[in-house]
């Protein structure tokens, strides 16, 4: 079914056919976005078929476009704009319990840190996961999943990690299996198995990786259930030598690495994540200037055509560093360097980590203001990050990400706004009036 919007205020993020266009913009790319104004978008089964200006519209009639194929739907968009769908590649969103005592605590002074050691955190959230059946998760996860689209989030990653045990990671994983069925999002899965290490595990983290990777990971890869490799690389949980060991999966497998590294110190993760291929690095909340520069390398390679002087099993994506201003806000925590990032030439991305303990948040206008208020990223900065860049990170950048012939008609209906600057600006608001997924707005 043929459809048309006519006289958007903006369409932004409008760029030449999925096939040509660069699945990613780096450095000052990041800012120069084609943003059309008093423009008509057209889509049919699911796909964008054509944008453009009303004056290019009205000169393509007079020569006969569109004879015989004239769209069944025509809205009118005046004042509004159209967006790209927003690509959250980085959330915990299957969960069983969300966490506000602890957040009650951290008021009072305690630290994430210190409601980790005293058994809450991330092992509360696996407590409560294992209590719950696979049915209950998926039923709780999917009003969570039609809350991201209502604010404007039309595909997204979820990570296991709240299971850490054989039975709950695969429950996990089972979880968001139904929901790649049954949501219309899209949904990639991401096997987050060193995310903390039980305390009542014999032989200790040790024998917790050499189960989560050697035993625990084939079975979930036989049974289809695992898209990437996740870690948490972090000081008390694992280390780089756990790294070595998830890129060794990660080869063996053929599962992209997208990792957290760097939330509360730098360990050597970010060169080691580069040099291992990873897609994505996420939260760099601390970033030292070793790890600026691995980022920025990988980018320069990338920049002079020479893919393979970026690394590891993935040779052709160079790394992209992803921040995750929700978690920054909530956890009072510095926010990744994202400016300096991008003044290296270096393209980000923005999701939202959304989780019960350091980001119960999903709004992606909500990070689009963090974003420019915090890390100093302009409007479309910000909005690249947490589309196009959102899609790259995990290798939808053809079929999503922003409005382009041949991608998948996945976008945002504004409410009237004067210009881009304004959804950043007014803080607080849901600006999506409809969200289309290929092609239908639910
Ligand atoms: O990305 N840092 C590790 N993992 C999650 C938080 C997990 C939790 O507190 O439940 C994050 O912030
Ligand atoms: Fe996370």
């Amino acid at each position: 079914m043929r459809k048309r919007i006519v006289h958007l205020r903006g369409l932004a993020l409008a760029q030449v056919p999925a096939t040509e266009a660069p699945g990613v913009l780096p450095g000052k790319q990041q800012n120069d976005i084609p943003i059309l104004e008093d423009a008509y978008l057209d889509w049919s089964d699911g796909v964008i078929t054509g944008f453009g200006t009303m004056s290019e519209l009205a000169r393509l009639e007079s020569e006969g476009y569109g004879l015989g194929e004239a769209p069944e739907e025509v809205l009118d968009g005046t004042g509004r704009w159209v967006l790209p769908g927003f690509v959250d590649s980085h959330t915990h969103a299957v969960f069983a319990a969300p966490r506000e005592q602890e957040f009650a605590l951290r008021i009072k002074g305690a630290t994430y840190q210190e409601i980790a050691a005293s058994g809450g955190g991330i092992l509360n959230s696996a407590r409560a996961l294992a209590a719950k059946s696979e049915t209950q998760l998926v039923d709780e996860a999917l009003p969570r999943l039609e809350a991201l689209m209502r604010t404007g989030t039309t595909a997204i990653e979820i990570k296991s990690g709240y299971g850490l045990s054989l039975d709950s990671e695969r429950k996990m994983l089972r979880v968001v299996a139904e929901l790649k069925k049954h949501s219309p999002l899209d949904v990639r899965s991401t096997y987050l198995g060193l995310h903390a290490v039980p305390t009542d595990f014999a032989g200790g983290k040790a024998a917790y990786t050499e189960a989560a990777l050697n035993h625990w990971l084939p079975r979930l890869v036989d049974e289809g259930l695992v898209d990437f490799l996740d870690a948490f690389i972090e000081g008390g949980y694992f280390d780089l030598s756990d790294l070595s060991r998830l890129a060794e999966a990660s080869h063996r497998f053929g599962l992209p690495l997208k990792l957290h590294v760097n939330q509360f110190s730098s360990i050597g993760a970010v060169p080691a994540a580069v040099a291992a291929g990873a897609w994505s690095v996420d939260h760099l909340e601390v970033l030292e200037p070793a790890d600026l520069e691995a980022l920025a390398a990988a980018w320069r390679a990338y920049s002079a055509g020479s893919l393979a002087a970026a690394g590891g099993a993935f040779q052709k994506r160079p790394t992209l560093p992803v921040a995750l201003p929700a978690c920054s806000h909530f956890l009072r925590l510095p926010y990744t360097p994202a400016r300096k990032l991008l003044d290296a030439g270096i393209p980000v991305g923005i999701a939202s980590d959304f989780n019960p303990g350091s980001a119960p948040c999903s709004n992606a206008f909500l990070l689009w203001n963090l974003a420019c208020v915090h890390a100093q990223l302009t409007p479309e900065e910000a909005l690249v990050g947490l589309t196009l860049h959102g899609a790259y990170a995990l290798g939808w950048e053809r079929q999503m990400g922003s409005i382009s012939v041949g991608k998948q008609a996945d976008f945002i209906l504004t409410h009237p706004a004067p210009s881009l600057a304004y959804f950043p600006y007014r803080f607080g608001e849901n600006h999506a009036d409809r969200v289309f997924k290929k092609g239908v707005s639910r």
